[in-house]
């Protein structure tokens, strides 16, 4: 920590350093109101030490990085469902965290509207960290390095929910990933290959209405004719609002870094983009809740999946999924590397 201070040239008894965010060029401005937790870089160290705490759960083997890697875009690698304590799985798959500042709700069915009480659900749930807050706080409280970060970070030594979240956030909102090759395309930095350019038409003409550029999602929340799975019996955005037509809808998810974080879905019955895919030429289960954009499926040719699968590859940001800034503590950091776009 205190080494961490001195290469960012911070003097502990000065008043924290603001961190600014970056908002990569042509990007809409973000939702999160950041008046109300203004980030800065002890903030930030704090908040990245709590995701990387398995103190944070019951028996001290599960952190928020333990479901949310780094390496897979924030995402659980390569499990259709994550690991909580005593193994125990969670219902759904683990979102990459990216962009976060960008959406309003979250979760896959939007049962969250403010990002700041997003951690409390993992750290309480029996099937993930399996912990209550007023454990969490009194483990804190009683660590001494604990005690000196929350009062480089906000002031004095109190330690209380509002400040474990607000740093938690300050971490996760500075997961912005925008360095792919196609944001270097877009900004005329660089150029696709052929097919690559060709799957980029095909992905226009049929997949951006929902995932929308530049952050491949809209936001909304669909019903893509998938059937239910009658072991999660989870229908998604309607435990949310309790209307019918919000039947197996769940939100549309960013497709950024979509290459390394299978497998898909809500709760990860698709290993592969190709199973996707076929899902959407061929699978759907065509009922009166599926989207009308969708309702004559998506006709997709082998080679137009070729092409496709070829742009969705130019959207892995690798300095994202290396920024050593992003990586549990410890690490030689500086704050330069959140100041790149
Ligand atoms: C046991 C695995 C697990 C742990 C531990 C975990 N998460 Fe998650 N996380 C998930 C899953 C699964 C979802 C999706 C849940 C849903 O949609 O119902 C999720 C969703 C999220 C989201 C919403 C993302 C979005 O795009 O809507 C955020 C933010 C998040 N987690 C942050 C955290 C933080 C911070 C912690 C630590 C306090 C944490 N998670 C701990 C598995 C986990
Ligand atoms: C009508 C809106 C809509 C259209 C059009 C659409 N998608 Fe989706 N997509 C979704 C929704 C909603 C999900 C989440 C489904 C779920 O798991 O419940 C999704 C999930 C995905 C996933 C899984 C991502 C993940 O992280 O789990 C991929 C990959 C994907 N879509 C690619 C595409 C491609 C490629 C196209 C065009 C060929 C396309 N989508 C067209 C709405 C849409």
């Amino acid at each position: 920590m205190v080494m961490v201070l001195a290469i960012a040239g911070v003097d502990n008894t000065q008043k924290p350093t603001p961190l600014s965010f970056p908002i990569p060029p042509g990007w809409p401005a973000p939702s999160y109101d950041f008046k109300k937790n203004p980030p800065t870089l002890q903030g930030f160290v704090l908040g990245r030490r709590l995701f990387y705490d398995e103190r944070l759960s019951r028996d001290s083997t599960i952190s928020c990085a333990s479901c949310h890697q780094q390496f897979g875009a924030f995402a659980t690698y390569e499990h259709s469902l994550s690991h909580g304590v005593g193994n125990t799985l969670t219902s759904r798959n683990a979102p990459a965290l990216q962009n976060l500042a960008w959406q309003k709700e979250y979760m896959w069915d939007g049962g969250i509207s403010h990002l700041d009480l997003q951690p409390l659900a993992p750290m309480t749930a029996v099937n993930e960290m399996g912990e209550t807050v007023g454990n969490v706080l009194h483990k804190l409280r009683r660590d001494t390095g604990y005690q000196r970060m929350f009062k480089e970070a906000f002031g004095d030594t109190t330690i209380n929910t509002q400040r474990m979240t607000k740093a938690l956030s300050q971490f996760v909102l500075m997961l912005v990933s925008a360095q792919s090759k196609y944001d270097r395309v877009t900004r005329g930095k660089d150029s696709f290959l052929l097919p690559e350019r060709l799957g980029y038409a095909i992905f226009q003409k049929k997949c951006s209405s929902c995932h929308k550029e530049p952050l491949f999602t809209d936001g909304s929340y669909r019903n893509i004719g998938l059937t239910l799975d009658n072991t999660l019996n989870d229908y998604g955005r309607m435990k949310i609002t309790g209307s019918r037509q919000d039947s197996l809808k769940f939100k549309v998810p960013s497709l950024r870094n979509v290459a390394i974080t299978h497998p898909y879905g809500h709760d990860g019955r698709f290993f592969s983009l190709l199973n996707v895919f076929d899902h959407y030429r061929k699978n759907m289960q065509l009922t009166l809740l599926t989207d009308t954009i969708l309702q004559h499926r998506l006709p997709l040719s082998n080679f137009e999946i070729g092409q496709s699968t070829a742009f969705l590859n130019t959207l892995t940001d690798t300095a994202f999924l290396k920024n050593p800034f992003f990586a549990p503590p410890g690490y030689n950091i500086t704050p330069m590397f959140i100041h790149r776009h």
